[in-house]
């Protein structure tokens, strides 16, 4: 894995520091954009080509949605998943979202292990599909349950239930209805012909079953006693799920996200749809950092399960739509083969003798590690790689806008003298995670907080003889309202009388490069993330070049072309 140097190309003294600011996009300057409408002057002077202490900043915008960063379709907002995928792999790999629709218009999916969940059905056991129900196409899409539940009939099931988590997050956040309606009726149909479907139990995504990073397993803990025990002394019930959603509808400022867990019952007060022994389990996520926790739960066996009291642990057939975590094998069992992501910038640092830095909040850790490493969260060498998480807050981020972006610079800033580190990859969670709470004046705040800790780290790393490429993974409080055709926000309950909008943007992201050296370096205005027709501008897959062509080194010949050449 020994590259070449870099003709034109000379590694800084420092470190080179990929500062990723989540969720930050570019938008229009509107009422409703929280990046040009917060006070940020250092960001603003970088992006007008001006860096600290006089130095050089080279300022342009990469695509990071769609297809560009493996997603089906152009119309695909981009992810953090998928966006530090393509940062840390130099190249544009097929999704999640788009293996997992191959397999299923190839009949792929009905897999051995496909055969072994449906076994126990035709002997009177139950299939318990459970996920995110939404078309976000993040983390899930509604399309794949049809298919699953489909699929399944034509097997034999007679049996299914359907746990139902509300998204809110990746779509509008009182949508929950669009969704969870079509859905009884569809089901209705299907109990017509004889079938036995029900949605048997449900909660909001933020509220029950999708931790990630270990931030809460309180919520995974719902979320079992709602889905698995159907818990119905503890948990709220309901006769449908459009029942549970309009009963929760009654106060005013409830959004799908923070739903808490629900039961569905029967006549007689009787959960519809507990997990037993003997019935089958599957989860029709795809992503994997929300999806672990919950697999971890229905496969570890009594006595090595610590995080909470699961109570009754029925003995069932538990699979993924994808492996969720491939070092340690979670879940044992899944439909799809995840992408094989090898041989990331990270890697060639190390294999290159260069040591790395990786550094965020909790909400973000798994991202600058897991997701940058090409979905691997083992490091590449032990000596030569630094991870650092801060714990982020367990409150919601409209509450602390903040977040942990001071102690992470801190941390940034300790470890410029303790670890010296060549690369250093760190991820500002703010801008993303109060933008999914649609919060204006916390966006704001948000951006605010990010601009003074970048004034305080990108100096340091300047005057350490270092180089910073900061840029986002996708866009996110660049766009806080939900707007009509007009172009104009919809009405709605925010302070400023708009409909917050709390998913992701599919605007460009910004990228500076900044540093020692740079006066050498010019944009190189060919460079693209690929031949598809769809292609106008670079990506942020073509960071991974110009971070290796900083440090020094010659790109493999497979990545994806640097958005920086040396001047002639
Ligand atoms: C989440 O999981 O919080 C959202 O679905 C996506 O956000 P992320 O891709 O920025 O993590
Ligand atoms: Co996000």
């Amino acid at each position: 894995m020994k590259l070449s140097p870099k003709p034109g190309f000379t590694k800084p003294s420092g470190p080179v520091a990929l500062i990723i600011m989540d969720g930050v996009g570019q938008a229009p300057d509107t009422a409703w954009n929280a990046v040009t409408q917060s006070r940020t002057p250092f960001l603003d002077k970088l992006m007008s080509g001006e860096g600290p202490d006089g130095a050089t900043a080279l300022f342009t915008e990469l695509d990071a949605s769609g297809k560009s960063v493996g997603l089906p379709t152009m119309g695909d907002m981009g992810n953090s998943e998928v966006g530090h995928n393509a940062l840390g792999a130099g190249r544009v790999f097929d999704q999640g979202a788009k293996l997992v629709n191959k397999a299923f218009s190839s009949g792929d999916f009905k897999s051995d292990v496909w055969k072994w969940l449906m076994e126990p059905l035709t002997d009177g056991a139950t299939l318990h599909l459970l996920g995110l129900y939404s078309d976000g196409n993040v983390h899930a899409h509604v399309n794949h349950v049809f298919q699953l539940i489909d699929g399944a009939i034509d097997d034999g099931a007679k049996r299914i239930r359907v746990h139902v988590l509300a998204d809110g997050r990746d779509v509008s956040e009182r949508s929950a209805l669009d969704y969870f309606g079509p859905l009884e009726k569809r089901l209705e149909a299907i109990r017509e012909s004889g079938v036995d479907v029900r949605v048997a139990s449900g909660g909001g995504r933020m509220v029950c079953t999708m931790d990630r990073y270990e931030a809460d397993w309180g919520m995974v803990e719902r979320g079992w006693a709602a889905h698995c025990l159907g818990d119905t002394e503890n948990i709220q019930t309901f006769s449908s799920s459009v029942d549970a959603v309009q009963g929760f509808y009654k106060d005013e400022k409830m959004t799908d996200q923070y739903f808490p867990p629900f039961v569905v019952v029967d006549d007689n007060g009787d959960a519809v749809g507990p997990i037993q022994d003997n019935d089958s389990v599957l989860f029709w996520n795809f992503r994997g950092d929300r999806a672990i926790e919950i697999s971890t739960a229905f496969e570890a066996e009594e006595g090595e399960f610590t995080h909470f009291d699961r109570k009754r642990v029925p003995k069932v057939r538990y699979a993924g739509m994808m492996q969720y975590d491939g070092d340690a094998g979670i879940p044992k069992r899944f439909l799809v083969s995840s992408p094989q992501i090898e041989r990331t910038v990270a890697e060639y640092v190390v294999k290159n003798g260069m040591k790395r830095f990786s550094v965020s909040e909790t909400q973000k850790y798994g991202h600058v590690t897991y997701f940058y490493n090409g979905n691997r969260a083992a490091k590449f060498d032990e000596n030569m790689e630094k991870y650092t998480c801060v714990p982020s807050y367990k409150q919601r981020e409209q509450t602390r806008p903040w977040m942990k972006a001071a102690e992470i610079s801190d941390e940034i800033v300790k470890d410029l003298d303790e670890f010296k580190p060549d690369l250093m990859v760190v991820n500002y969670a703010n801008g993303d995670m109060v933008g999914h709470t649609g919060h204006m004046i916390a966006a704001r705040m948000a951006m605010e907080c990010v601009d003074l800790c970048l004034a305080r780290v990108i100096p340091e790393i300047i005057s350490r003889g270092g180089v910073v490429v900061l840029t986002a993974d996708h866009g996110n409080c660049d766009i806080m309202a939900e707007c009509g055709k007009d172009g104009n926000p919809k009405p709605g309950s925010q302070p400023e009388g708009w409909r917050a909008k709390v998913s992701h943007t599919k605007q460009q992201v910004p990228c500076v490069v900044t540093g020692n050296g740079i006066e050498n370096y010019e944009l190189n205005e060919s460079a693209r993330w690929g031949d598809d027709p769809d292609c106008k501008a670079a990506g942020i897959a073509n960071l991974g070049a110009t971070v290796l062509n900083l440090l020094g080194l010659e790109e493999p010949s497979d990545f994806l072309p640097s958005i920086l050449k040396a001047k002639a």
